[in-house]
């Protein structure tokens, strides 16, 4: 406890970003990746085996920008580094750890990917209109993009922001955070240079025979075209839950990324009615 509070202290976030959760966030996943240290060694391996496949694309070796970096622990940085001549690693938070790698050309950097959290922050009442970021752009030295398990984390605090802080319908809250992560989507795939997504698929709840007894869709009915591989993530065994039940996270690779329109399989109405 004291550890994560002196942790806080320390890692500089913008305040907006404290206050919605981003920091407490990022520290109680650095705690879970520590208490669930093995059972996490499969899907971190299977991640980084992903990024090494994906990064066959590249014909140049310039930049590499990679969204969702966090605590590193998914990432082969000291290959990255190796291979490409510059490494930006992206993410609302960058746990002090994380910096300690002693790459003089991997930079961090703090930012909010769906370029609307400060605005939501100072006007939680209102939501913004759906808006595509282009973010990172207009670098034409960027010879790949990663979104790094991340997509199906864009709305959880955001979510949980506005539900403390706002009256708004679940429905409205379905949409808006749909639409977070299709924006992501969009902007991953306005990039010209080849593109990787990682992310999770299905959230399972089992018992403790091992029994799915309930599935999620993280996504919100967002891409069902085909991954090139997909694995499970045992992100919670018994002991960590603390409850009878387990949780899985079934995660799925894109290599080359291009959002399409069949990739919306859901629409709003069909959110408005409940049908999901
Ligand atoms: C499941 S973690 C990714 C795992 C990470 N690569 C690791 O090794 O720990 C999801 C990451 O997304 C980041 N994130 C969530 N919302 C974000 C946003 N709007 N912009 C940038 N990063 C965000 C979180 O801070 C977190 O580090």
């Amino acid at each position: 406890m004291i550890t994560e509070f002196i942790t806080s202290l320390l890692t500089p976030a913008p305040k907006w970003s404290k206050h919605m959760g981003f920091l407490n966030e990022s520290i109680a996943i650095e705690a879970r990746a520590r208490r669930c240290r093995e059972v996490w060694k499969p899907h971190q391996q299977k991640t980084k085996e992903s990024i090494l496949d994906a990064i066959k694309a590249c014909d140049r070796t310039r930049t590499i920008l990679v969204v969702g970096s966090g605590s590193c622990l998914d990432i082969p940085l000291t290959e990255l580094a190796r291979i490409f001549e510059r490494v930006i690693l992206v993410d609302i938070i960058h746990p002090l750890k994380a910096k300690k790698h002693g790459f003089n050309h991997v930079t961090h950097i703090t930012l909010d990917i769906t370029g609307q959290m400060e605005a939501l922050y100072h006007n939680p009442t209102s939501l913004p209109e759906f808006y595509v970021p282009d973010l990172y752009h207009d670098f034409s030295d960027i010879d790949f993009v990663l979104s790094l398990n991340l997509a199906s984390q864009l709305p959880i605090m955001p979510i949980k922001y506005l539900m403390h802080k706002s009256s708004l319908d679940e429905n409205i809250l379905n949409q808006f955070a749909k639409n977070l992560i299709k924006a992501h989507f969009l902007w991953l795939s306005g990039f010209k240079c080849p593109t990787a997504l990682i992310c999770d698929k299905t959230w399972e709840k089992l018992d403790l025979s091992g029994k799915t007894i309930e599935i999620d869709d993280p996504l919100y009915g967002l891409i069902p075209q085909k991954n090139t591989w997909e694995w499970y993530w045992d992100v919670a065994p018994a002991y960590e839950t603390g409850t009878e039940f387990t949780h899985r996270n079934r995660v799925g690779y894109w290599s080359n990324f291009r959002f399409i329109d069949s990739d919306n399989i859901i629409a709003w109405s069909d959110i408005q009615n409940n049908k999901r």
